[in-house]
C-alpha cells in the first residue's frame, strides 16, 4: 500500500519527520509530496525543500521524495496511492484537516486520510514556529535536521534583520 505525505515542507521539521518515520513502518512505500503552489512565497525553494527532506530520510529505504503541482487526489491517482498520510498535533489542527480530508473523499472517493498523532514532544512544532525562531537568531537544532538548521542560519545570516 502506498501512502501520500503531502504538504509545504517549509522547512520540514522534526515533527514531520516523526510522521515519515513512523509512516514508513505502516505502509509499503511513503511519498513525501511538496506542493509547488504558485501562490505562497515560500523560504525555500521546491528544489531546496526536496533536497532537505531527501537528506533527512536517507535511512528510510521506503520512502519517495517528489513535488506535485494540482489537487492532491490527482497526485494520489497518477502514484496508485490510496491513501494521504496526514499528522494531528493538537485540537486546532482538527478542523481544518477534517474539512480538507472530506473535500478530498468528494473529489476521489477512493482515497483514504489517515491520520497520526503526532508524538507529544512535537505537538506544539511547526514550520513557521522554526522560521520564526530562526529569524531572530534562536537556535533551533533542536527542532529540525541538521541540513535545515546550517540553511537556515545562511538564510537569515545572509538577510540580516533591519
Ligand atoms: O503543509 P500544509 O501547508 O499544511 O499542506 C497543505 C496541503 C499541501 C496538504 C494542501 O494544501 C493540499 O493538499 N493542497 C493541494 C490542493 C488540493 O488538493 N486541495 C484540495 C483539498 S482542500
Amino acid at each position: 500500500m502506498i501512502a501520500i505525505y503531502p504538504g509545504s515542507f517549509d522547512p520540514i521539521t522534526l515533527g514531520h519527520l516523526d510522521i515519515i518515520e513512523r509512516g514508513c513502518k505502516l505502509f509499503d512505500q511513503v511519498i513525501v509530496a511538496v506542493l509547488r503552489n504558485p501562490s505562497k512565497s515560500p523560504l525555500f525553494t521546491v528544489q531546496e525543500r526536496i533536497e532537505q527532506i531527501s537528506l533527512s530520510t536517507q535511512h528510510l529505504s521506503n520512502l519517495e521524495v517528489d513535488s506535485f503541482i494540482g489537487l492532491t487526489v490527482e497526485y494520489a491517482k497518477l502514484k496508485n496511492a490510496r491513501v494521504l498520510l496526514r499528522g494531528l498535533r493538537v485540537l486546532s489542527d482538527f478542523e481544518g484537516e477534517l474539512q480538507m480530508a472530506h473535500t478530498n473523499e468528494t473529489l476521489w472517493n477512493e482515497i483514504e486520510t489517515v491520520f497520526l498523532a503526532t508524538s507529544n514532544e512535537y505537538s506544539f512544532l511547526s514550520s513557521s514556529v522554526v522560521k520564526e525562531v530562526a529569524k531572530f537568531g534562536g537556535s533551533v537544532a533542536h527542532l529540525v535536521p541538521p541540513q535545515v538548521a546550517l540553511d537556515l542560519c545562511r538564510c537569515y545570516t545572509e538577510t540580516p534583520l533591519e
